[in-house]
């Protein structure tokens, strides 16, 4: 059995920098046509010189691969009107992150709400630059994106032009707010459609699943493979790859992140050929998002075939989700 994916996309991947740039930009070029690139950098990319010198260094990491990085600003309050029609000419996205709720963003908003934040969005919403959002509250950790479904509701109703990207969700009732809202859009990464939070806590604990949103219940799991397996317009691949060195999550603090890139698109064919739907997986990992964010990415042709790939057990110093373990699905040819 063989598949072939046409430029296929993952709209919400962290490359970092330096080293580890050198290692991840790589593997992302090889099988993905492009990517929108996350802005928490230490410290994070905030200007115009900031977003074209990260450009740079991806592209210089990618080396001859096709590969076109969506560039993000990470979201600031103080931005103004004229900043963000100079910057638009360089960025797909703008990322929001609460203040503190996860990897590097220390730097972030302290209140989501639409008064706040009101200058800035009205300003996005006129120069059409998608807002993208890490929804979490600062409440219990099961409860956060629950908690945060109001905060977007207040910026759906009060920016019906915005386009508002709900980023990695993880909650059956993230799935059902979609709908309710022309403006509301998603990801959805492929961790969450494999695990729950059994599989991070519920036996030894496993440090390289734990992220941030933290993987939730079955009937979560359940409403995201639903929505994800029918292709659904409005929800995207985004694989939240997120590359930490080994020391960092075998630690004493483990760090929120699950690396997932250069195995997102055989594990999703696994997972979408089990279900019976391989048919919809071009438009989740591709269609939609070229609809939603207007993008011609560069022309790739992944083919995939049913032979079993042998994960490896790290890329240099980072671990893979399913390290050492076979997935069913591999990458046969790229063109
Ligand atoms: O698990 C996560 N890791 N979630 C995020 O939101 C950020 C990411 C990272 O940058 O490591
Ligand atoms: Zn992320």
């Amino acid at each position: 059995m063989r598949v072939v994916l046409k430029d296929p996309l993952d709209m919400h991947l962290h490359l970092r920098d330096k080293e580890m740039l050198k290692v991840v930009a790589p593997l992302s070029a090889k099988s993905f046509s492009g990517a929108l690139i996350m802005p928490n950098l230490v410290p994070p990319v905030t200007s115009v010189e900031d977003v074209r010198s990260y450009k740079e260094r991806i592209l210089e990491a990618v080396g001859k691969e096709r590969f076109e990085p969506y560039m993000t600003l990470f979201f600031k309050n103080d931005y103004d009107y004229d900043f963000l029609k100079e910057a638009k000419k360089y960025i797909t996205a703008i990322k929001l992150y609460p203040a503190g709720i996860t990897t590097n963003s220390e730097d972030g908003v302290l209140s989501v709400d639409s008064r706040s934040l009101g200058s800035v969005l009205e300003a996005m919403s006129e120069l059409e630059i998608p807002l993208c959002v890490h929804g979490e509250s600062e409440g219990f950790v099961m409860d956060r994106e629950r908690e945060f479904l109001s905060v977007y509701e207040d910026l759906a109703k009060n920016f019906p032009k915005l386009k508002i990207v709900m980023e990695h969700i993880t909650t059956k009732e993230s799935v059902s707010l979609l709908d309710k809202y022309e403006n509301l859009y998603a990801t959805i990464t492929l961790h969450h459609l494999y695990i729950t939070l059994d599989d991070v806590a519920g036996g030894l604990l496993r440090p390289h699943l734990f992220c941030k949103p933290i993987a939730k219940r079955p009937e979560d799991r359940m409403a995201l493979r639903k929505v994800a397996f029918s292709a659904h317009p409005k929800v995207m691949f985004g694989s939240d790859s997120a590359p930490h060195p080994v020391d960092k999550k075998e630690s004493f603090g483990c760090a929120a992140g699950v690396f997932t890139a250069p195995i997102a698109l055989q594990a999703l064919c696994d997972l979408f050929e089990k279900a019976g739907v391989l048919e919809n997986l071009q438009k989740f990992v591709s269609d939609n998002a070229k609809e939603i964010y207007s993008l011609n990415p560069p022309k790739k042709e992944v083919v995939l075939v049913k032979e079993e790939y042998e994960v490896p057990n790290s890329f240099k110093n980072v671990v893979p989700m399913f390290a050492g373990e076979k997935i069913g699905w591999s990458i046969e040819s790229v063109s």
